[in-house]
């Protein structure tokens, strides 16, 4: 059966991506922030980005059957809006709203993905749009890629959905099945989220910052048990001190913040320019303790059962990107097999949505089997992207160097292409971030794919 989907994401307002399936293959994959150089564009949607999939594929698009979104109305009858609004209750205005109209950030995402869509070139009177679920495109973007036949367990840990932050399930013969959520504000993501902001670094972005100092300190020392706790299948946060809205916000310089005066009066002052140091080094280390340790407990309680008959786990959301807790997770004897999908920020829910339309329409998708899938640059681009940049004058040769497809749909790092240089020299680092030079990045890590590699003459 011929099918061609379209995955948008950027519901949330950051991270906007597009997927292309074609009849269950992953063509083309992009994240936005790479066409405009804006890291996460915030407040963007995939244009450029889907413009690049239908482009690559040679696809119009009166040629795409659907557009799957990841982000979609939630019920009143269900248990998610009820949840916020007596969580929230401090918060009347917002508690009410979710009961209320609880569906608005939805109808103002469609709209947007409408426009994104007319300016494509999409009638939109004949285009379908469908929407799935947050936590639906996160595990389908995990087990529906991972290419497991046999049972699997499915984790999704994330800040947040449209209400559900936390997802367990499995899948069994292509389908995914849900056997628990939890909703916000009781979101581990969430709270690692509040505690990066604390610790001096952006929500969405810094995670990887704490998820690094935390190995600098000693867990021991202070204990953030009183933070969130994981009891009789239920996560709880603390929101006396952390996921917080409205008037329980710390306020700094007009900026309110995910944690709240308690906290700091608590912890001390929140942390403050470049320096690693104590108390904060032992503050990262207890975070990422008590997110190791709740995350195990959880995927313990719901999903045991079945790593130990069948020893598969998909995993996916923002939580998925934390290292040390994927080290704790294969280390556990009753996981065998461990699929971590590798856009596991938002980013990935394009691809998890369209995935997951295809298998509903009946059309099995393709095992994932690398990232590599933006555009690509050949020698004469990297040649041509060195030239361009002035900065890129050192003493010395130098090597650029780009694989086909180079860039790729997961984390920065992970981006098909480099450029060896010295690390030594003052001026290195600014140099880079003034060339602003995305396509000739230092430091990434070469794959094993195809590359094509271009030695750059030294020009003084
Ligand atoms: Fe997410």
């Amino acid at each position: 059966m011929a099918l061609t989907l379209l995955g948008l994401s950027g519901a949330l307002t950051h991270d906007p991506s597009a997927a292309l399936y074609r009849d269950g293959r992953l063509v083309a994959a992009a994240e936005e922030e790479r066409f405009v150089r804006d890291k996460h564009a915030k407040n963007r949607m995939p244009y450029e980005a889907a413009k690049f999939c239908l482009d690559f594929a040679g696809i119009r698009p009166a040629e795409v059957d659907a557009v799957a979104i990841p982000f979609a109305p939630i019920s009143l009858l269900g248990p998610a809006r009820w949840h916020y609004a007596r969580r929230y209750w401090y918060a009347p205005d917002r508690a009410l709203d979710a009961i209320l109209t609880g569906n608005r950030r939805f109808h103002r995402y469609r709209r947007r993905i409408e426009w994104c869509l007319q300016q494509l070139g999409f009638d939109l009177r004949k285009t379908e749009i469908v929407p799935v679920e947050h936590h639906l495109a996160h595990a389908a973007s995990a087990y529906h890629c991972a290419g497991f036949q046999e049972k699997t367990a499915i984790l999704g840990i994330d800040g947040k959905g449209e209400y559900a932050t936390t997802f367990f399930g499995y899948g069994e013969n292509g389908r995914i099945h849900r056997i628990k959520e939890f909703y916000d504000p009781d979101s581990l993501g969430g709270l690692y989220g509040a505690l990066t902001e604390y610790l001096g670094f952006e929500m969405l972005d810094g995670e990887y910052k704490v998820m690094g100092m935390a190995p600098y300190g000693d867990p021991g020392r202070y204990d953030f048990s009183r933070l969130a706790r994981f009891e009789n299948g239920e996560l709880k946060v603390n929101t006396q001190y952390a996921n917080v809205i409205g008037f329980r916000r710390y306020k700094e310089e007009g900026k309110g913040y995910y944690f709240s005066p308690k906290l700091v009066e608590w912890l001390g002052p929140k942390r403050a320019g470049d320096v690693a140091d104590d108390p904060y080094i032992h503050y990262a280390a207890s975070m990422q303790k008590l997110f190791e340790d709740l995350s195990l407990q959880m995927l313990d309680h719901y999903l045991g059962d079945i790593l130990r008959e069948t020893g598969r786990l998909a995993f996916s959301g923002g939580g998925a990107l934390n290292v040390k807790l994927n080290q704790k997770i294969i280390a556990r004897p009753d996981v065998r097999e461990l699929f971590v999908q590798p856009a596991s920020g938002d980013a990935g829910t394009a691809v998890g949505a369209a995935a997951y339309v295809s298998v509903q329409r009946g059309v099995a998708v393709e095992k994932m089997e690398h990232v590599y899938l933006g555009p690509a640059y050949s020698n004469e681009d990297v040649i041509a992207a060195c030239a361009r940049h002035p900065a890129i004058r050192w003493p010395g040769s130098r090597a650029g160097w780009s694989s086909d497809r180079a860039r790729s749909v997961a984390g920065r790092s992970l981006a098909a292409r480099a450029l060896p240089v010295s690390p030594t020299g003052s001026t290195r680092r600014s140099s880079f971030a003034n060339a602003g030079a995305r396509s000739v990045r230092a430091c990434s890590i070469p794959s094993r794919r195809r590359c094509s590699a271009a030695r750059i003459r030294h020009r003084s």
